[in-house]
């Protein structure tokens, strides 16, 4: 027999720390399922936005989101959180992936601290300010994101210039897409 990694109120809190992820257009475009040893995400394509992301990259990058907080949320009862992703790519390509629970240490200081964290977090829609990042801030930065086998490119201000220009021509020809306003 297998015994349940967590209570129902605990996968409760589980799934409102998944939740509380930010999520592109805040569609909340996942779904979760639990077995005794493991939790499924999926994508619920039912909200995936067809004009702003056709592809669904956005619904991808939000429900990795609520994955990471599953996974801090699942370390705080004392067990490993073992990731596979797109498990089923062909028979079910919205089963974006299985977390599986084995018996593990108690999270050490900084996972504990992401956790706690986890009500606060808001998108901040403020201008930003004049100051550069801290160059610590930034080193940190590029070692989360490989921690999580992405990679965090650090533009300097001509590339960011571009970018920025890009991101203007592509906001303006949405603006003018009936379709796009009215999913908006
Ligand atoms: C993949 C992704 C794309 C997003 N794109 C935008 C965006 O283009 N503009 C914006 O203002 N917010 C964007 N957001 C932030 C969401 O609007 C925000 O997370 C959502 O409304 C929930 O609010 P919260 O983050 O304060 O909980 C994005 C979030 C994700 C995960």
């Amino acid at each position: 027999m297998v015994k349940p990694f967590a209570t129902p109120s605990g996968v409760r809190r589980i799934v409102e720390a998944a939740v509380a992820a930010p999520s592109v257009h805040n569609t909340q475009p996942w779904l979760f399922y639990h077995l005794k040893d493991s939790m499924t995400v999926y994508a619920d394509l039912r909200r995936q936005l067809r004009v702003a992301d056709p592809l669904g990259r956005c619904l991808a990058m939000s429900c990795g989101a609520a994955l990471f907080n599953m996974r801090l949320a699942i370390r705080m009862t004392g067990y490993e959180a073992r990731v596979l992703p797109l498990p089923a790519p062909r028979g079910a390509p919205d089963l974006l992936a299985v977390v599986r629970t084995v018996p593990g240490e108690p999270p050490p200081p900084n996972e504990q601290r992401l956790h706690a964290v986890i009500p606060r977090r808001r998108t901040n829609r403020f201008p930003f300010d004049g100051r550069s990042l801290p160059q610590e801030t930034v080193v940190a930065l590029v070692a989360a994101a490989r921690e999580e086998g992405a990679t965090l490119v650090m533009l300097n201000g001509r590339a960011t210039r571009k970018i920025l220009d890009m991101v203007a021509t592509a906001d303006q020809a949405l603006s003018r897409d009936e379709a796009y306003r009215r999913e908006l």
